[in-house]
């Protein structure tokens, strides 16, 4: 079952479970007629209903839902981003536990954004499930960046705290999701890097964490076989890359594209046009999978120079 399946990463992670076989059910709040052989259900993301009926029996819930951070980070969106998170994973948390047949395990999507920014480590390493930093606490860095940290939080403890004993429960503290789709990450970093823009934002050393689609669909599939594997879990690539890196590759796999370089205000500026905020391309996270890896999952995808060429050739088939 996967609350929030309809956006861009429950696209991909639907068709992968459905196509191997799966029964699944996606919950979200809208009627939607999705891929033959999906069902859907409808809930408000807050409240128990007919949906939870579908929780009780179910092997396993992936609860992706929460509003786009794609978005300016007004008090309001802000607002919204907290509580359709928390209040989501609440409602999955109480049919779990009211539940005569619970699931197995509660997949719930967390994000690699509740680490401290990476420059403010003086050590330099980069943050993995045991010594990594939870942020909030970084000088130098805009206020509302911390509240963005809260969000995650607070979604990491709405499950902590559910009752639900007999379930194993995991936080999949996930970084950028690339897949060749339209609308989602990859689609507008490679829109940049078509039009000569994609180049170092704010001197460009800010790392970027992220996997690739196939690999986010890979590791929640192996999360949902490992018994052995609680709480929370990187699902980053183990090589994070420098923001001006990561557009250079990206520049070269389309094509070489020129890419000029953009100052703090600039992206303040493009952001604005773009409706999005600029914490998504200013703040340095360095996210590493290290419990994945100790558990020996591979990646088909662990470095960005060879999946940038391989989601630009995803993109070009679309
Ligand atoms: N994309 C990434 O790179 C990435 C990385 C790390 C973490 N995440 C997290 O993973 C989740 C899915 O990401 P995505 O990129 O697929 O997002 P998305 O395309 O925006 O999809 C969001 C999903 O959440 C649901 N939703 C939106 N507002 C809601 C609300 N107020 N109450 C209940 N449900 C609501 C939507 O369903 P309906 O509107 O149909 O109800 C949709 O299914 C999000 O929580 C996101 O923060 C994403």
């Amino acid at each position: 079952m996967i609350p929030g399946g309809t956006g861009q990463v429950g696209g991909v992670l639907r068709r992968a479970l459905a196509a191997r076989g799966d029964e699944v059910v996606v919950v979200s709040r809208r009627p939607e007629a999705l891929e033959p052989g999906i069902r859907h259900v409808v809930w408000d993301g807050r409240t128990q209903g007919a949906w939870a009926d579908e929780v009780d029996g179910a092997d396993a819930v992936v609860n992706l839902a929460g509003r786009s951070v794609s978005c300016r980070y007004t008090d309001a969106n802000l607002r919204q981003m907290m509580d359709s998170r928390v209040d989501s994973t609440r409602a999955v948390g109480e049919a779990i536990s009211r539940a005569s047949d619970p699931p197995r395990v509660w997949l719930q999507m967390s994000t690699a954004t509740i680490y401290a920014d990476a420059r403010s480590r003086g050590d330099d390493r980069p943050h993995d499930e045991v010594g990594g930093v939870i942020g909030g606490e970084e000088p130098d860095v805009p206020l509302y960046w911390e509240y963005s940290v809260r969000i995650a939080r607070r979604w990491e403890q709405a499950q902590a705290e559910a009752a639900t004993p007999a379930t194993r429960r995991v936080a999949l503290r996930t970084a950028m999701v690339m897949t060749p789709d339209r609308g989602g990450i990859f689609d507008y970093l490679s829109w940049m890097a078509r039009l000569g823009l994609g180049g170092p934002v704010a001197g460009g050393r800010q790392h970027v964490s992220w996997i690739h689609g196939e690999d986010f669909v890979r590791a929640v599939q192996f999360l949902l076989e490992r018994d052995d594997l609680e709480g929370p879990v990187n699902l980053a690539a183990p090589g994070p890359v420098p923001q001006g890196e990561l557009m250079r590759s990206l520049r070269h796999a389309w094509g070489g594209r020129p890419g000029l370089p953009a100052t703090r205000l600039m992206a303040e500026v493009g952001a604005l046009v773009l409706r999005t905020d600029t914490e998504l391309l200013l703040k340095s996270r360095r996210v590493v999978p290290a419990r994945l890896l100790e558990a020996g999952f591979t990646f088909t995808h662990p470095r960005w120079r060879s999946a940038a060429i391989d989601l630009v050739d995803g993109a070009r088939r679309r």
